[in-house]
């Protein structure tokens, strides 16, 4: 399973990207709002850490606005993925920017039949978001197996990216569920990184290295 890094967060990127786990990065409008710095310099400094796709969405709401934003933006960098909302007129808008070469991620999918036509409109990528299933009492990852298994009972080259990562039982259950990709917060990676016996099983083998005759 691929990992994105679900952040605009320059410092976190290149910390993550260090560790040799990062294969893209997700952003999306109140991510950049964080950073205080204009959209286009984020992202070009994010595509010059990560050599993999690269999401930036459009904050538009109609077809043909949509697809002159992501046009511009398919400009700044040929990894950028132009992330796209989930409505009638994103569906235009993916549609079109497909005919057009610009690869698209759906996002705020909040149920399967959205990823499905998603999908059918050329999408490269959907992102459900399961944290915010979570938050409405509903199982998120129920949305990714659905999603899963119709991807896998058709051909498409549509990747399914689960978004909206709360903690590292959501990526556990991504993998375990077949989903392409998880995005994720800074913050998850580390807790993915870290087990507490782990530490312990390092500072045993120190204090024991230290018994060990020398010459
Ligand atoms: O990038 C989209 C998604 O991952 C947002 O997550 O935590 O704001 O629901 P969250």
């Amino acid at each position: 399973m691929k990992i994105f890094l679900d952040t605009a967060n320059i410092e976190e990127i290149r910390k993550a990207s260090e560790l040799g786990v990062v294969d893209g990065v997700t952003t999306n409008p109140s991510l950049i709002a964080k950073e205080g710095r204009r959209f286009e310099d984020v992202v070009k400094e994010i595509c010059s850490i990560v050599d993999g796709p690269i999401s930036a969405e459009t904050v538009t709401e109609m077809a043909d606005t949509m697809v002159e934003e992501a046009v511009r933006l398919s400009k700044i960098h040929p990894n950028i993925v132009v992330k796209i909302p989930m409505t009638a007129e994103g569906l235009k808008a993916v549609s079109e920017c497909r005919k057009r070469g610009i690869k698209t991620n759906v996002t705020l999918i909040f149920s399967a039949n959205q990823a499905l036509l998603a999908a059918k409109a050329g999408a490269n990528y959907v992102s459900p978001f399961v944290g915010r299933l979570d938050d409405n009492t509903e199982y998120g990852m129920d949305l990714v197996e659905r999603i899963v298994s119709i991807f896998h009972n058709y051909v498409y080259d549509t990747e399914v990216i689960v978004a909206s990562v709360r903690n590292p039982i959501h990526v556990l259950e991504a993998a375990q569920m077949g989903a392409d990709i998880a995005t994720v917060p800074y913050s998850v990676l580390m807790q993915m990184l870290k087990h507490p016996l782990t530490d312990i099983g390092i500072q045993k083998f120190l204090s024991d290295w230290k018994k060990v005759p020398k010459e």
